[in-house]
């Protein structure tokens, strides 16, 4: 087999939010293909790099008082935690604010434009006044043009589903200042996306044999041949200052390049920085017909990877080549919860890692649910309990422990295989081969498939059929019985044998998902490390095993209770623009509060009140003062209720009340407490009060 080069990336993270699972289990399926290629002996270039520009990232950087550069340099530095944690090994990991990607994004960004493929055209757009930028849809709110609905997003509405542009919300605002947009004319650049010679160059890049999932390559067609209002549009490739991001060059004005302009050629910035550290020529390596360039993604950003990204790189020309492959994968949800990409789950991957969980336990897990198609997965805890426990620990870890033991007692470590007459007890099982080792080894090609199709929920089902005969071997064999007569010391030693052979193997299978154990285990075999073709061969009588000791624990119910305890933080926000983003955007508003414990909630001292009186307070249009009885205790507590209750109607009134809030000094003085009341998004506050009955003082609980 001739050795492939392979140039892989995973899409690059933005740089304004911590890694999710979402992320995670991206790299997850990549490292395990990658692993997979790097055991074939194939050249292997495992390339990632953080996504710094764009809006999100200029505003977050501003609310939090510092220069984007500062927040991308925070978020950078916490990355080797999770890589190094889950055992993801990229080769090389850069940013797409850097030189390589200012320098090449221009290039391509010239080379577009000198094929004819840029112009320029004035447009109108919204423009918050106050904050002197322009807003992109996802800062735009107002009332729904169809329905009404009040705090619809500027692209489509969640109540009645109709899709319109901004341009058409009644009574707009910029959700960044409050202000109302004006429209406000810029010339931008767009990318000609619609040129007949780029939608040839797409038809046949999608329909090429091999190159895309089915399901994929129907979505883009869809995009690519739509007619009437569905028809593919020119792409707005400029941003008008401020922005973060690359100058357009060869302009007089200020002008950037859109983020997902340059994101993806982040891919080849880092691998240009990659090339300089290895001093490899990256024009020459780029350049060479034999290699492979391959991006893994998730399914919402299939736009940008399968039409505006191939075209940039086909008219772009030499050295930059199109994508052979993008492996497209569906989203992650925590038990049968979509989650959020602004919002992350409950499943945070750094506190997976801070409460010592084995990294992989979930490498297995993600991998076992894993196929080729772009289907979403759920991570369910039972299951997972189920998965590691009973396949990993139970079935496969269990052959070696049941084995090893035997031969560093009995044996001093040293293997002997079996003659050809040995009984395998082969039919029990209605295999083909009469041994269960050739069976094993005969079984590499298919679970090499599986793998390389990234089928690796069928590889793990076939490596976990082949745990399930070595464990039944072992069962039939019992070596603890034959360990109990000397006489039975030869048959002893070629059962074990045959284990520690039957496990080596299974290593060699799993060793893609379980980098880490392989590694163990290959100590343990006294070996080194092990590569696919070395399923070709087998431990035979000059070998000596070291003593086991034990390679994995089991995953216990309480870990994944402390696991899904912690809230979810707040994570990356998204930036291309679709109608689910703001879906997520509202359910982060709808969603619950971080879950506490009982001892949490004790610490609120909730006290029944008496209010007996309630008065205006001169200057303030929203507040009352109110003069609360507290079982025998009197207090002042300022409310702001007074748009909805009048004093007057409030007077004898009980409520519930926070008597331990630390009292705060207000403009028109000092409140002690703080009186419940309900209220939503729509007007109303409605003050809580309890059923008759209740005295002043008493707690609730
Ligand atoms: N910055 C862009 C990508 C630019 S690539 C040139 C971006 N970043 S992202 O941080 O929002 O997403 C990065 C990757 O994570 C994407 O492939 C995305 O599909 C993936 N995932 C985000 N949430 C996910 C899940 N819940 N499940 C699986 N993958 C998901 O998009
Ligand atoms: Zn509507």
């Amino acid at each position: 087999m001739t050795s492939r080069r392979l140039f892989v990336t995973t899409a690059l993270p933005y740089a304004n939010g911590s890694f999710h699972i979402g992320h995670i289990m991206e790299y997850i399926q990549a490292d395990i293909w990658v692993r997979f290629q790097r055991m074939q002996g194939h050249e292997v270039h495992f390339i990632g790099a953080d996504d710094a520009h764009g809006a999100p990232i200029m505003l977050k950087a501003e609310a939090e008082g510092v220069a984007p550069e500062q927040l991308v340099a925070r978020i950078a530095a916490e990355r080797p935690r999770y890589l190094k944690g889950f055992h993801i090994s990229f080769d090389n990991w850069h940013s797409t604010h850097s030189p390589e990607n200012t320098e090449l994004s221009q290039d391509i960004y010239r080379r577009l434009k000198a094929n004819g493929l840029v112009y320029r055209k004035t447009i109108e757009q919204l423009y918050d006044p106050v904050k002197g930028l322009f807003l992109a849809d996802r800062y735009i709110k107002g009332e729904c043009p169809n329905c009404g609905a009040k705090d619809q997003y500027g692209d489509a509405c969640e109540n009645c589903s109709s899709v319109y542009s901004a341009a058409d919300l009644k009574n707009p605002y910029s959700t960044l200042s409050g202000a109302t947009p004006v429209l406000k004319s810029s010339e931008h650049h767009f990318f000609r996306l619609s040129d007949p010679k780029c939608k040839a160059f797409l038809k046949q890049w999608l329909e090429t044999p091999g190159r895309l999932q089915t399901q994929v390559v129907n979505k883009a067609k869809e995009w690519l041949e739509g007619e009437g209002d569905k028809a593919l549009a020119d792409w707005d490739i400029s941003r008008d200052p401020p922005y973060f991001g690359i100058r357009i060059p060869d302009i007089a004005e200020e002008k950037y390049l859109y983020v997902w302009l340059d994101a993806p050629i982040g891919y080849l910035a880092s691998l240009k920085d990659y090339c300089r550290k290895k001093k490899l020529d990256f024009e020459k390596f780029l350049s060479d017909p034999k290699l492979e360039q391959i991006h893994f993604i998730g399914k919402d950003i299939i736009y940008f990877h399968t039409l505006f990204w191939p075209a940039m790189l086909e008219f772009a020309g030499k050295p930059y080549k199109v994508p052979d492959n993008v492996y497209v994968h569906g989203f992650i949800g925590i038990s049968g919860e979509k989650m959020s990409k602004s919002r992350g789950t409950g499943l945070d991957p750094l506190r997976y890692l801070e409460l010592g969980m084995n990294p992989e336990w979930l490498r297995y897990y993600i991998a076992a649910k894993l196929n080729a198609n772009v289907e979403d997965l759920d991570f369910n805890p039972d299951d997972f309990i189920a998965r590691v426990n009973s396949d990993l620990v139970g079935k496969y870890i269990n052959i070696a422990s049941r084995c090893a033991s035997f031969l560093t007692r009995k044996f001093d470590g040293r293997l002997e295989l079996p003659p050809a007459t040995f009984d395998f007890g082969a039919r029990l099982f209605g295999l083909r081969k009469d041994s269960l080792l050739a069976e094993f080894q005969d079984r590499a090609a298919a679970i090499a498939e599986g793998y390389e199709s990234r089928e690796f929920g069928r590889a793990i089902r076939d490596i976990m059929t082949l745990a399930d005969y070595a464990n039944q071997f072992v069962d039939n064999r019992k070596p603890w019985e034959l360990a109990k007569d000397e006489k039975n010391d030869q048959q002893l030693l070629h059962v074990c044998s045959v284990g520690i052979n039957l496990f080596r193997l299974l290593t060699i299978y799993l060793k893609p998902i379980l980098p880490d154990l392989a590694a163990e285990a290959e100590k343990f075999l006294g070996i080194p490390a092990l590569q696919w073709s070395d399923a070709k061969s087998l431990l035979g009588s000059d070998h000596r095993i070291r003593p086991y000791r034990h390679l994995m624990t089991r995953v216990e119910e309480k870990q994944l209770d402390a696991l899904f305890e912690p809230p979810a933080e707040p994570q990356a926000t998204r930036s291309p623009q679709t109608h689910a983003e703001h879906q997520q955007h509202s359910a982060k508003e709808h969603a619950m509060t971080e879950q506490i414990s009982i001892e949490d909630f004790n610490k609120l001292d909730l006290r029944i009140a008496k209010i007996v009186e309630a008065e205006h307070v001169d200057g303030a249009d929203k507040l009352l003062k109110l003069t609360l009885d507290l079982g025998g205790e009197t207090r002042t507590v300022f409310a702001g209720i007074k748009q909805v209750y009048a004093a007057e109607s409030l007077k004898g009134r009980h409520a519930v009340v926070v008597a331990n809030l630390a009292p705060r000094k207000m403009r028109f003085g000092v409140s002690e407490g703080m009186v419940l009341a309900a209220s939503g998004d729509g007007p109303g506050i409605f003050l809580i009060s309890p059923d008759a009955g209740a005295q002043p003082g008493m707690r609730v609980k």
